[in-house]
């Protein structure tokens, strides 16, 4: 875990209130995971005066580049953050996803994303791609979950990569019409899932759910918490979940736990 002073390469809309952020941050990407996280101090004032939490989208070389969604107060002033100025930034932070273990053992891998969630899961896919990851050929299958189909994002960068894709929006404007933890039930049935492994990223009623299917399914299932953070790095207790094993800090020993060990 680094605390350093980034710049910023690129800082756009690309739709809607999602903007895209490019810092530049070698020492940060070089350790970087899937699944981490990087707390954000969005302005030098005390005002917001907690970091904000934002999902490693994609690394590229020395650059990490990250996904987020205009929501309230610290987001909007991120959005206004120019090219070529700095923020202050601690990452990685939180432990990411076990795909090495889980792609020797499944050679299918179903990645849910519920709105914001697809952000930490193209870093996800890619490494789960590459050839070096297991012995076999792995397949990806992207499940992209949204209110609609203006709030889809990533998809075509998904299947750039190889991956399957297939969308749920709520309102039924594209795909599936519904939850994706419900288009995640109709997948489970046209395929032989005892060969994949299941990795979430998104609201807490939808990986609730798919903490239920995969245990009907005895599927084993990564899910990332999105909860609320303070510190980010485990000394405030702010961002407690219940497990199996007794309370857990989501910035500290998650954000991503196995989806049988959470007490819901
Ligand atoms: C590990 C982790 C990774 C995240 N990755 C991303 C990401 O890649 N891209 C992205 O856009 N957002 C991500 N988030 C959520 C992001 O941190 C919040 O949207 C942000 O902190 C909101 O700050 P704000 O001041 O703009 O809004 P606030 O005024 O703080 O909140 C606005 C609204 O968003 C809700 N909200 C705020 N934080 C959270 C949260 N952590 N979980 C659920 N609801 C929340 C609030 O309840 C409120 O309704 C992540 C959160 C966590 C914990
Ligand atoms: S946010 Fe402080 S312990 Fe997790």
């Amino acid at each position: 875990m680094l605390q350093v002073r980034v710049k910023i390469l690129y800082n756009k809309k690309i739709k809607g209130n999602y903007f895209y952020l490019v810092l530049r941050a070698p020492k940060i990407a070089k350790e970087s995971l899937p699944g981490q996280f990087l707390n954000i101090k969005v302005n030098d004032t005390y005002e917001p005066l907690l970091r904000r939490p934002v999902s490693i989208h994609i690394v590229k070389g020395a650059n990490i580049e990250l996904l987020y969604e205009v929501v309230g107060k610290a987001t909007e002033i991120l959005s206004r953050r120019k090219t070529g100025e700095y923020l202050d930034v601690i990452g990685p932070l939180g432990n990411g996803f076990n795909y090495p273990l889980s792609a020797i053992r499944y050679p299918l891998s179903v990645l849910v994303a519920g709105g914001m969630g697809i952000a930490p899961l193209i870093f996800l896919a890619e490494k789960l791609l590459k050839p070096r990851v297991s012995r076999h050929k792995l397949e990806v299958v992207v499940l992209i979950g949204a209110k609609t189909k203006d709030q889809i994002l990533c998809e075509k960068e998904l299947k750039n990569l190889g991956c399957e894709v297939k969308i749920a929006t709520d309102d039924g404007s594209k795909g599936f019409k519904g939850y994706a933890s419900e288009l995640l039930k109709e997948v489970l049935s046209t395929i032989d899932y005892r060969l994949s492994t299941i990795y979430a990223c998104g609201p807490k009623p939808m990986l609730k759910e798919i903490a239920k299917i995969s245990k009907k399914h005895t599927i084993p299932a990564q899910l990332s918490l999105e909860e609320h953070m303070a510190c980010g790095i485990g000394a405030c207790l702010g961002c407690v979940v219940n497990t199996k094993e007794g309370f857990k800090r989501v910035c500290k020993e998650g954000p991503v736990f196995d989806g049988d060990g959470i007490i819901w």
